[in-house]
């Protein structure tokens, strides 16, 4: 029975097809992630031997053709169990209309070329991959119409595979701002096309008494085109973008994973070095009140991500080879990292399980200063990821 259990992240093969050969080419395949919420949570489908589910995107339009093969089916007259009915899983993600057939969803790719970018161009960089200068542009959405919520819907199926507990957002609320990236390219008649590598939304929540504070919810660029440098361009596009509106607080990151974390912390202290008030001297001295004004005017960074750039640029000009000077650099931190620890009663806490409690209140224990240590110590870690990529960034 256990030759028809498959893993659905294995059977599900993705793809961004620009042309014809790429339908055939296994080098253009991809695989999620994830695929839990729509296969559930063992990420295992039953009843299939030599599954292959191919969920196959013109890459412009997004246009989508779906085939489902295999070698055999569970036979329930045999076997007394009906194997999984997949398109009824997939059905509750994707829009109705998809292509079953092939040559039909080959010709449709004669069309890709007519469909330009949504929205507003933010920027244009190139990239050099390979030997080969890469195009790429990114623009936002904001306030489109139903053609652009069609696009977007199938766009969004790919949070499904890479986005842990995503949601698909829902753009008839006009408060959402959507940032896309697209590579272009010329088909095989020379004419242009935009494909999307990854995207972003944000949610402008209103800030009082007539401000807004942009809260980035979702970030994604597609397998085929991470690590190369894109999210870190995409951020500095949305960061342009809300850098020339006065009513803008500052923004914000929903719960960001460690790996996103780590490129806006790059993207930040980046951007604090180009700073025209930065000085290393000064900052080492934390006179650094001047940078982080013009810092937090050209950027709109919120306060609790000011202070992590602080901490990595403190980190990157202290010497710890220096016992006395690593030392202020750590009770530097430290200092920060034990303010919950400060805190009296609030209401909230009193809502809090007693061990929760005890461990905000917690006199000054060496159990507590060993805790301290520790997050030290896994800050440091993160820190030196970021000073790694600068230092790399700054001799590419
Ligand atoms: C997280 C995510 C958005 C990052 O996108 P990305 O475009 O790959 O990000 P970047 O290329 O800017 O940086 C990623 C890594 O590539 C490295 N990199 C950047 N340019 C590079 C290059 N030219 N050559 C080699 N490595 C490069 C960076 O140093 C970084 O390395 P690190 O992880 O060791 O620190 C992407 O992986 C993704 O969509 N993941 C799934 C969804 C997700 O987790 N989203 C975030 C929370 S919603």
């Amino acid at each position: 029975m256990e030759h028809y259990i498959v893993s659905s992240n294995t059977a599900l093969e993705l793809k961004l097809v620009r042309k014809g050969s790429d339908i055939h080419d296994s080098k253009a395949a991809f695989y999620p992630d994830m695929t839990y919420q729509v296969f559930g949570n063992v990420e295992k489908i039953f009843g299939y031997k030599d599954l292959v589910i191919k969920m196959y995107y013109a890459a412009c339009s997004l246009k989508l053709y779906i085939n489902i093969s295999y070698s055999s089916k569970v036979n329930p007259e045999q076997f007394g169990v009906t194997a999984d009915n997949i398109m009824d899983k997939l059905k509750s993600y994707i829009s109705p209309s998809f292509f079953t057939n092939i040559d039909l969803f080959e010709k449709c790719l004669e069309d890709e070329s007519r469909y330009k970018p949504f929205g507003i161009q933010l920027d244009q960089f190139f990239l050099n991959i390979k030997d080969e200068k890469q195009v790429f542009e990114v623009y936002v959405v904001e306030g489109e119409n139903s053609l652009f919520k069609e696009y977007f819907d199938q766009l969004q199926t790919f949070v499904l595979w890479y986005i842990d507990s995503s949601n698909f957002i829902d753009i008839d609320d006009t408060k959402w701002t959507i940032f896309i990236i697209y590579e272009i390219f010329k088909n095989e008649n020379g004419d242009k096309c935009y494909s999307p590598v990854g995207y972003s939304t944000v949610y402008e929540y209103y800030a009082y008494p007539d401000k807004i504070r942009p809260r980035i919810s979702q970030m994604l660029i597609l397998p085929p085109f991470q690590r190369k440098g894109l999210c870190a361009k995409l951020l500095n596009s949305l960061y342009k973008h809300y850098a020339t509106k006065a009513d803008v607080v500052d923004i914000t990151v929903e719960s960001p994973n460690d790996e996103f974390q780590l490129i806006r912390d790059f993207v930040d202290v980046d951007n604090f070095h180009r700073l025209g008030t930065f000085d290393k001297e000064k900052f080492k001295k934390l006179h650094y009140k001047k940078m982080v004004e013009e810092f937090k005017d050209l950027y709109k960074i919120n306060q609790k991500q000011i202070r992590r750039v602080i901490e990595i640029i403190l980190l990157e000009v202290t010497n710890r080879f220096d016992k006395e000077e690593y030392k202020k650099y750590k009770d530097f931190v430290k200092s920060r990292l034990n303010w919950p620890f400060q805190k009296k009663p609030t209401k909230l806490m009193l809502a809090m399980p007693a061990e929760e409690i005890q461990k905000i209140q917690k006199p000054d224990s060496i159990e507590k200063l060993e805790e301290l240590d520790f997050e030290f110590k896994e800050l440091e870690f993160l820190y030196d990821k970021v000073i790694k990529r600068l230092e790399i960034n700054r001799t590419a």
